[in-house]
C-alpha cells in the first residue's frame, strides 16, 4: 500500500504526521456529489455501486484523503432485514418501524452477498481503482444505534419512542439487538472479503443511554460483535457520540480506536483511561463552517493538544462534515494535518 500512515497509526506504530480522513467527507457539500444526487435518489446512489464508487472517490480526488470511505449509509441493513426505507428531506424515515415482538420475528436475518449488498461491489470495485494506494474503510452502525432508527422510525434529538420501547419490552429488546448484531455480523465480514481494509462502528446514539442501559443493552452486544469481527484482522474504530459519562466502559473494548466527538478532551481521554489508547477524532465540524484562518488554527491546536499524536492518533472531525460547509476549509483542516510532516518529532 503506498500510503499506509491510516493503517499505522492503527497498529500504533510511529507515523511522521497524523493521517487524516473525515466522517461524511463525501457528501452534499461537494458540488461534484450535488450534481450526481441531481439525477439520483440518495438510495439509489447507495445502491449503485459505480456510482457509489464514483462519489467516494470524490474527497479523496480532491483532497488525497489518506482513507477512502465507501458510500453508503448505516439504515441499509435495516432496510434488507425488511424495514421500509425511505431518505426524505428531513432525513430518514421508516414506514414499518419496529412496535412489538412479533415486528421483530418478521425481521429476516439476510444473507450477506452482492445481491443483497450492492456496497460489497461497489467495494470491491474501490479495492481495484485504489485499494493499493490508500485504505478502504467499511462501515456500519452500532446495534443499539439501528434499533433507535428501527424503532423510533426517523432522527429524533431524544429517542424518547425508542427508549420507550426499551424500557417497557426488555425482552424483545434483546431480540431484536440480537437479530441486528447478527445482521451486521454477516454485513461487516463480507466488507473485509470484499476488499475493506479498516472498519468504522458508528454509535451516535450510544450517550442518550444511562450507563447502566449501556452496560445492559449496548455493551453485550458490541463487544460480541466486535470479538466475532477479531479473527478477520482488520482493525476497528468504533465512533460514539455525547458518551462522557460512557468512557469508562467504552475505553475497555478491544478495538484499535475510538473515534470521540468535540466534546471530549483527547489528552484527557489518554490520562484517565490509557496513554496508549487509539483515538480518533475531534473537531467541531461547525469550526469547518468558519474561515481558513480558524481551520487551520483548531486544526493545529488539536492535534498538538494530543502529546503524543505519533501514535495511535488520527486526525479527524468530532461528527460529519455539515452540509453548508465551504470547500476550502476541509482543504485547510486536510493540508494542516499534512504540514505535521515537516515539524520536528520529538519521540
Ligand atoms: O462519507 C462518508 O462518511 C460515508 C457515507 C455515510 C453517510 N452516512 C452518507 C449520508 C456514512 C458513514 C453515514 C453514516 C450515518 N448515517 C450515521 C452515523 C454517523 C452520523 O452521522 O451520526 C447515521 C446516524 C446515519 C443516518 C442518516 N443518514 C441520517 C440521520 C441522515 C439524514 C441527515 C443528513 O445528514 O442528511 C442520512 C442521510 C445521509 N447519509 C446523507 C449522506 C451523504 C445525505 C443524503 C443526501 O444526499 O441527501
Amino acid at each position: 500500500m503506498q500510503n499506509d500512515l491510516l493503517l499505522k497509526a492503527l497498529n500504533h506504530e510511529i507515523v511522521p504526521r497524523p493521517p487524516i480522513w473525515l466522517m461524511r467527507q463525501a457528501g452534499r457539500y461537494l458540488p461534484e456529489y450535488q450534481k450526481i444526487r441531481s439525477q439520483v435518489s440518495f438510495l439509489d446512489l447507495c445502491n449503485n455501486p459505480e456510482l457509489a464508487v464514483e462519489v467516494s472517490l470524490q474527497p479523496y480526488n480532491r483532497f488525497n484523503t489518506d482513507a477512502v470511505i465507501v458510500f453508503s449509509d448505516i439504515l441499509l441493513p435495516a432496510q434488507k432485514m425488511g424495514l421500509e426505507l425511505e431518505f426524505t428531506d428531513d432525513g430518514p424515515r421508516i414506514n414499518n418501524l419496529i412496535s412489538n415482538e412479533s415486528d421483530i420475528k418478521k425481521l429476516t436475518i439476510p444473507l450477506a452477498n452482492e445481491d443483497t449488498y450492492p456496497t460489497l461491489t461497489a467495494i470491491n470495485l474501490l479495492k481495484k481503482e485504489i485499494g493499493e494506494k490508500v485504505p478502504i474503510i467499511g462501515f456500519s452502525g452500532a446495534p443499539w444505534t439501528l434499533f433507535c432508527y428501527m424503532t423510533e422510525g426517523y432522527s429524533s434529538s431524544n429517542f424518547n419512542k425508542a427508549k420507550k420501547f426499551l424500557h417497557s419490552n426488555p425482552q424483545a429488546s434483546h431480540q431484536l439487538l440480537n437479530k441486528i448484531t447478527n445482521a451486521l455480523f454477516l454485513y461487516l465480514t463480507m466488507q473485509v472479503n470484499s476488499g475493506a481494509h479498516v472498519l468504522q462502528i458508528f454509535d451516535t446514539w450510544a450517550g442518550i443511554l444511562s450507563l447502566e442501559d449501556y452496560k445492559t443493552f449496548a455493551l453485550p452486544y458490541l463487544k460480541h460483535l466486535i470479538s466475532d469481527l477479531m479473527p478477520l484482522k482488520v482493525p476497528i474504530i468504533l465512533y460514539t457520540n455525547n458518551s462522557h459519562h460512557l468512557l469508562p466502559k467504552i475505553s475497555m473494548l478491544k478495538v484499535a480506536a475510538l473515534s470521540l466527538d468535540w466534546r471530549c478532551d483527547l489528552q484527557e481521554v489518554r490520562d484517565n483511561f490509557g496513554t496508549t489508547i487509539g483515538l480518533q477524532g475531534n473537531l467541531d465540524p461547525t469550526i469547518l463552517l468558519t474561515d481558513e484562518t480558524i481551520v487551520r488554527e483548531k486544526t493545529k491546536n488539536m492535534i498538538q493538544s494530543v502529546k503524543n499524536w505519533q501514535t495511535g492518533y488520527i486526525c479527524n472531525l468530532g461528527h460529519g462534515v455539515l452540509p453548508s460547509t465551504p470547500v476550502e476549509n476541509v482543504h485547510a483542516m486536510v493540508d494542516t494535518a499534512f504540514e505535521f510532516a515537516n515539524e520536528p518529532v520529538f519521540v
